[in-house]
């Protein structure tokens, strides 16, 4: 019996050294840590569990049968991250790269299939040189298969990916399906075709860092969700995300303890300038209102016009969609409607409800945003927010503009509680542009223009620049003091926490892509 125990255990030995020595410490002086390090420091001690440590590539070709490492460049399996089962795949550049061979997408997609039936999230971490280029189409294969099975998990298990080193060509695709992205910073990057393409079709000289590194797609592109400065800073993201989010789209995210006590907040009486121009941060009242130091914020380089992000109230798991005057005024454009329309999605489907804080001007004007579609792109926000189920509630704390108002979760499609500051103004525009148009034959007429111009915007001023319009029709629930805020919140999420709706039975909605 020993004998064989031996064997066993030499296996498990051979396992452990991936790639060998030399690439190992290569990797390491890079700033990389191994695929089995990323796991240990992810998973709660002790409970990581591995499938498929003794697997080989199968391939013969290029003299491939000569070269094999038991575990073909994945390490796979399931355990814990704060007591929570979740699932993972993590690639392990020191062997073929990390490149994607048949045995290593079966591994991965065995890992898929299991996170799938058992309901717990899958948690990716990318170091890869793409397909394995000496097994041509089986690796194709490979990739779509997991593509394949990315999309049908979407909206049962939440998914995350991390880059921790290269993912280009047809590789990206995978992260791109899944929930969130983060990067780390100077050791990743993504992109469809690399620095030596794009200089040969378009002459376009680029490094790989400016091309698809950690900043160029945190705040250019928006591909991924957070920049991170290290790996061990990626980690303790995961394992922060995770503790927002439910198991399965069938369960709720778990609740934190929390002790109720003195909830009114007087500071935010005092936030919104006396000039209605006048800019302020958004976060200043998401971060008086919920629990403290819960916000999590999500994409938060990309699209600054508007903020998402996870956080707490009296414990429980929200998620917050809120213009941010302090950037370009809070307007909706062509990123912002998409970024936020793919936060609410995912709250959605995973049931976590909605909080809105709206300031809004408006849509952006000009010829950039109408040419590059913001009349499809700003209609995905609008869309996303009609179809949300989940509990959702809305606190205009300023401006409620036009087109705008009606899209950031208002009563009409399908908000369950409407709260106004008494700050709020809500009407079809700004005063001055609503004076120049319907008192346009007054103010030309006027023997002073721009007197009767100020007085005709004093008048539109008095009569929509508040909450009371809306208040009156039942659009506005509630007028609420900025500091009850956060009480009027518990409350409200207290109240709808066992609401249930559905949408129209159907094959699936058609959302303007
Ligand atoms: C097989 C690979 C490999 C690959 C790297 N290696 N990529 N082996 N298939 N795709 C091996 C190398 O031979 C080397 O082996 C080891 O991994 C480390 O690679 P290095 O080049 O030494 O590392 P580095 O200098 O850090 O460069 C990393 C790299 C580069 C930028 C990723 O290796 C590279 O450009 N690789 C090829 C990338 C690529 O073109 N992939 C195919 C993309 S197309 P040794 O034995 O020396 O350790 C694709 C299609 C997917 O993925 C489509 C899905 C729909």
């Amino acid at each position: 019996m020993q004998d064989k125990i031996n064997i066993l255990e030499q296996k498990i030995a051979e396992a452990q050294l991936g790639g060998g020595t030399k690439r190992v410490d290569a990797q390491h002086k890079k700033g990389k840590m191994t695929a089995r390090e990323r796991v240990h420091f992810l998973m709660d001690e002790g409970t990581f569990q591995e499938i498929g440590m003794l697997v080989t590539h199968r391939s013969s070709d290029f003299g491939l049968q000569n070269e094999k490492y038991l575990g073909d460049g994945v390490v796979t399996g399931y355990g814990n991250v704060n007591g929570r089962l979740i699932y993972i795949f993590s690639q392990d550049f020191t062997v073929f790269g990390g490149s994607l061979s048949e045995t290593h997408a079966e591994k991965i997609c065995k890992i898929m299939d299991l996170a799938m039936k058992n309901g717990a999230p899958l948690i990716g971490l990318n170091d890869s040189g793409g397909a394995r280029i000496q097994e041509g189409v089986v690796s194709l294969g490979g990739y779509a298969d997991i593509f394949y099975r990315n999309t049908k998990a979407s909206g049962v298990i939440p998914q995350l990916s991390a880059i921790m080193g290269p993912c280009a060509g047809g590789a990206v695709y995978s992260p791109a399906i899944t929930d969130f992205i983060m990067m780390v910073e100077n050791t990743s990057y993504m992109f469809v075709t690399g620095p030596n393409v794009v200089k040969t079709v378009t002459h376009e000289e680029v490094t790989s860092e400016e091309l698809g590194g950690a900043h160029t797609h945190s705040s250019k592109s928006g591909v991924t969700h957070f920049a991170c400065a290290n790996e061990l800073e990626c980690i303790q993201n995961i394992k922060n995300m995770l503790s927002y989010m439910p198991q399965n789209c069938e369960e709720l995210a778990p609740q934190v303890p929390y002790e109720s006590g003195n909830e009114q907040r007087p500071v935010l009486n005092t936030i919104i300038p006396q000039n209605p121009n006048q800019p302020y941060d958004i976060r200043e009242v998401i971060n008086a209102t919920i629990d403290a130091d819960s916000f999590l914020e999500v994409h938060k380089n990309f699209a600054e016009n508007i903020v998402v992000g996870f956080a707490r109230i009296a414990g429980r798991s929200i998620g917050i969609v809120a213009n941010q005057p302090a950037y370009l005024a809070g307007v909706l454009d062509i990123n912002a409607s998409t970024k936020a329309a793919r936060f609410v999605r995912f709250c959605d489907a995973f049931n976590i409800p909605l909080l809105t804080f709206e300031d809004v001007p408006g849509f952006l004007p000009g010829t950039d945003q109408e040419w590059k579609g913001i009349i499809t792109h700003g209609a995905k926000l609008l869309f996303a927010f009609s179809e949300a189920t989940v509990p959702r509630v809305t606190v205009i704390t300023r401006k409620a503009y036009g087109g705008a108002y009606d899209v950031m979760n208002s009563k009409h499609i399908g908000c369950d509680l409407n709260f106004a500051w008494p700050t709020a103004e809500i009407a079809v525009m700004g005063a001055k542009g609503a004076a120049e148009i319907i008192f346009k034959n007054e103010i030309n007429a006027a023997t002073n223009r721009d007197d009767a111009w100020k007085e005709k915007e004093n008048e539109y001023n008095t009569m929509f620049a508040n909450p009371y319009r809306a208040a009156e029709r039942g659009f506005i629930d509630e007028v609420i003091k900025p500091e009850d805020t956060r009480a009027k919140l518990i409350s409200a999420f207290k109240m709808l926490e066992n609401k249930v709706d559905s949408m129209p039975r159907k094959k699936h909605s058609n959302i303007p892509l």
